[in-house]
């Protein structure tokens, strides 16, 4: 039978044994992988580890605050913020092809993570202290989508940290490497960390970023954001979210459609609503989300956030529609 205890055991000696007194370099993304995957190398080897957190500005509402302050509480861990969102704009200005944000998105975030590294690195070697590893939240579900498991084609380039130059390059520590979703969620709270990160719904790593279509401005941040951060909050007040996988908010923001708002005629933006019910993300079905929760989210999202003046539903599966829409 699988018992969490039992996998964090087996995995704090397995780090133990790998890492020795070398230390250990995160990159935390504000999801519930790395997050569990760093928690358990703290718990294995402690102060050897030192947290990145690169805030690329396209985060939710309150996530980076949420790893900034929530998470760093709870655990301890050493981190290190570095706030990128100029970077990230200014790099996606003007794209809007899909896999080239996924590449931009990923290439910019090698570019600063290389450069908080390089700074770790430099301070732990003065200490005495080399930096040897990296650690990935890597799940079983990635490995295999990923084509590193069982030769699957590879569906959309992932977002993590590879690419590193020579003079950085670090052993990987793969912790979650067998786990599918749910079992990595258990060993999050056996470890302790907060029941927010861990119960957090899948997000992608290029984040809001692929959930606009079209430009990522901040403008249309803002708006996306806006939107999402009610879509969350209704489904968790409807006492959904354990039912929902995850349930991206995707601003179609080259499409407009006119609308009527009071006497005034609006031309304003979608936004489509992506419940989706799944084991793993491999495959999943649309969740029958309430009418009445449906509407709520509907009236508030129209009323509240400007730019958006229609609410749409996405009632496709997995597959053939994948979970993101870029
Ligand atoms: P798709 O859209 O391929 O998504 O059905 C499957 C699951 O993976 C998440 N996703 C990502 N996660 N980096 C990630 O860490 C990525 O680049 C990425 N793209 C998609 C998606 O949210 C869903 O849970």
């Amino acid at each position: 039978d699988w018992d969490a205890g039992s996998v964090i055991e087996e995995q704090v000696a397995q780090i133990r044994a790998q890492v020795g007194d070398k230390h250990v370099l995160c990159a935390l993304s504000g999801g519930v992988d790395s997050s569990v995957a760093a928690a358990l190398v703290h718990k294995a080897v402690g102060d050897q580890l030192t947290c990145v957190f690169v805030d690329h500005g396209l985060l939710r509402e309150g996530e980076a605050e949420q790893v900034e302050e929530e998470f760093v509480a709870s655990t301890g861990i050493n981190l290190v913020v570095v706030d990128a969102r100029q970077q990230f704009l200014d790099a996606l200005a003007g794209v809007r092809d899909p896999e080239e944000k996924r590449k931009i998105i990923g290439r910019e975030f090698i570019r600063v993570f290389e450069q908080a590294a390089r700074d770790v690195v430099g301070h732990a070697a003065e200490d005495g202290h080399p930096v040897e590893f990296l650690v990935q939240g890597t799940l079983y579900p990635d490995v295999v989508e990923s084509g590193g498991g069982s030769g699957t084609a590879n569906i959309k380039s992932h977002h993590n940290v590879g690419g590193l130059p020579d003079d950085l390059q670090f052993s990987l520590v793969e912790p979650l490497r067998d786990l599918f979703k749910d079992e990595v969620r258990k060993v999050g709270l056996e470890l302790g960390v907060p029941e927010a990160i861990v119960w957090r719904q899948p997000f992608p790593g290029p984040g809001l970023g692929i959930r606009i279509v079209g430009e990522v401005t901040a403008d249309n941040l803002a708006t996306l954001r806006a939107a999402d951060a009610i879509v969350r909050h209704e489904l968790t007040r409807a006492g959904l979210d354990r039912d929902i996988w995850q349930c991206p908010v995707v601003l179609l923001a080259d499409i407009r459609s006119v609308g009527v708002q009071g006497d005034g005629r609006t031309y304003g933006h979608p936004v489509v609503l992506r419940p989706v019910s799944s084991e793993d993300a491999m495959t999943a079905d649309w969740t029958r989300v309430p009418y009445d929760v449906l509407a709520h989210i509907s009236n508030r999202i129209t009323n509240e956030v400007e730019q958006v003046n229609r609410v749409t539903l996405d009632v496709t599966s997995k597959p053939p529609g994948t979970i993101e829409w870029e």
